[in-house]
């Protein structure tokens, strides 16, 4: 008799505890939850070069797909610039996604923040007629760049050719276990248009939900601590594996998420260090940064040209798990009256490799034609000659490529 209630008491003690899921989901279940499509897998955009890819343009074109945008790293070192209706619109700390009116956005503890610069950029959003009701989210575990650390990074901006924006002092202070975080920030935040709260539990609740998460990287691969061309790098990790511990989800969510690399049709970099493939002929290099707006949204500086460089590329893919490419500013080289060049191969110890590295020996070319103006929206109306570059490179890296940029304005965007 005993053992007969016994078994009914956990019999029924199963059925009740089977139909409801607790926190902390086990792997099986979030399995079960991704599969059903009821709980998403987030995506991922990052930088596949030395930053201003147009990721802030890809990530508006994409952002409409989704409900949340969140920033995972970096500060105010980025500026994303999307020209929406001929309108220009530059964002530093808070995500593009701001400008998708349906998106809510995420600034992570993976962060590091400015406040007061927050707080004029949301003013200036808002006066471009951005609306910030219940839409930023800020971690309250997010470090604080201080006065101090602005100071400190504007006296020795010259090293690395810093932004100056603090970013590398305030990292160096939140590792040293010495950092401040938006918890500890004296005055009061306005917390009507910044909503500072535990966002790891926004963003697990907003997935478990069945909510769509595209986490918008920020610089890119080159420049990250520790895959990027060190020490002339920022000072946070910018690849796509950094979205999970940035943001404080599991791997397990990630496990169907795609991820867009952003890279431009050729190369560019601020600040110093390493850049293969940079344009010697200075009338080229001049007619692209000319052409291309090359110069800094945070910064106003001038940005040095390279060549599309496929070792880099390759690299790039390999490093993010890059699941296909938006290619963007193919434009800038319609009815240009020079030669437009791939870099292919490095010599490294005396033999050519498609493995990149810093400073190779040297560098093979590959040249094509340029491409009359762009009209078509589709792939066959393209220029041969333009589809003949996309392909190539497509090849080189064996990486799908999705999007090509054609111009500035957000529908300038053709999707393959
Ligand atoms: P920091 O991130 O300001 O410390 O600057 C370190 C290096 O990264 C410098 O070479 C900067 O020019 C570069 N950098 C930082 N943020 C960006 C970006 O958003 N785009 C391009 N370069 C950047
Ligand atoms: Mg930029």
């Amino acid at each position: 008799m005993l053992t007969f209630l016994l078994i009914l008491v956990i019999l029924i003690g199963n059925l009740v505890t089977r139909g409801v899921m607790r926190y902390p989901f086990t792997e099986k279940q979030i399995s079960s939850l991704l599969d059903e499509e009821r709980c998403k897998s987030p995506d991922i955009v990052v930088g596949l070069q030395w930053g201003d890819e147009g990721k802030g343009k890809i990530t508006n074109a994409l952002a409409d797909d989704y409900q949340w945008i969140v920033r995972y790293q970096g500060g105010s070192n980025a500026g994303h610039t999307v020209y929406i209706d001929g309108e220009k619109f530059v964002t530093h700390s808070i995500p593009t996604g701001i400008l998708n009116p349906n998106c809510k956005v995420v600034i992570t503890h993976g962060c590091v923040v400015n406040i007061p610069e927050i707080i004029e950029e949301v003013k200036l959003l808002e006066k471009n007629g951005i609306s910030f009701e219940n839409r930023l989210y800020l971690s309250e575990n997010a470090h604080l760049i201080t006065p101090e650390h602005l100071k400190e990074d504007k006296s020795n901006q010259v090293k690395f050719g810093s932004t100056g924006k603090g970013i590398g002092p305030a990292y160096r202070d939140k590792i040293y276990r010495a950092g401040l975080r938006v918890k500890d920030y004296p005055q009061g935040i306005d917390e009507d248009k910044i909503i500072v709260t535990d966002t790891r539990k926004l963003l697990r609740d907003a997935i478990y939900k069945g909510d769509r998460v595209l986490f918008e990287g920020a610089q890119a691969v080159m420049l990250d601590i520790e895959m990027g061309t060190y020490p002339h790098v920022t000072s946070s990790p910018c690849i796509a594996s950094y979205a999970p511990a940035g943001s404080g989800l599991p791997l397990s969510f990630f496990k169907y998420s795609s991820v867009v690399g952003v890279a431009k049709a050729y190369t560019t970099r601020i600040g110093t260090g390493p850049f293969p493939s940079e344009i010697k002929n200075k009338r080229i290099a001049k007619n692209i940064q000319f052409t291309g707006k090359e110069y800094g949204a945070t910064t106003g500086r001038l940005r040095k040209v390279g060549w599309l460089d496929i070792p880099q590329l390759k690299y790039a893919c390999e490093v993010n798990g890059v699941s296909s490419i938006a290619l963007t500013k193919l434009d800038i080289f319609s009815e240009v009256d020079y030669e437009i060049k791939i870099a292919t191969e490095y010599k490294v110890n005396g033999k050519w490799t498609t493995d990149y590295c810093d400073e190779p020996e040297s560098i093979r070319y590959e040249s094509f034609s340029a491409w009359p103006e762009i009209t078509e929206t589709d792939w066959d109306g393209l220029p041969d000659n333009l589809k003949k570059y996309v392909d190539f490179i497509e090849d080189s890296i064996n990486v799908e490529i999705s999007m090509l940029g054609t111009g500035q304005n957000r529908n300038q965007l053709l999707y393959l």
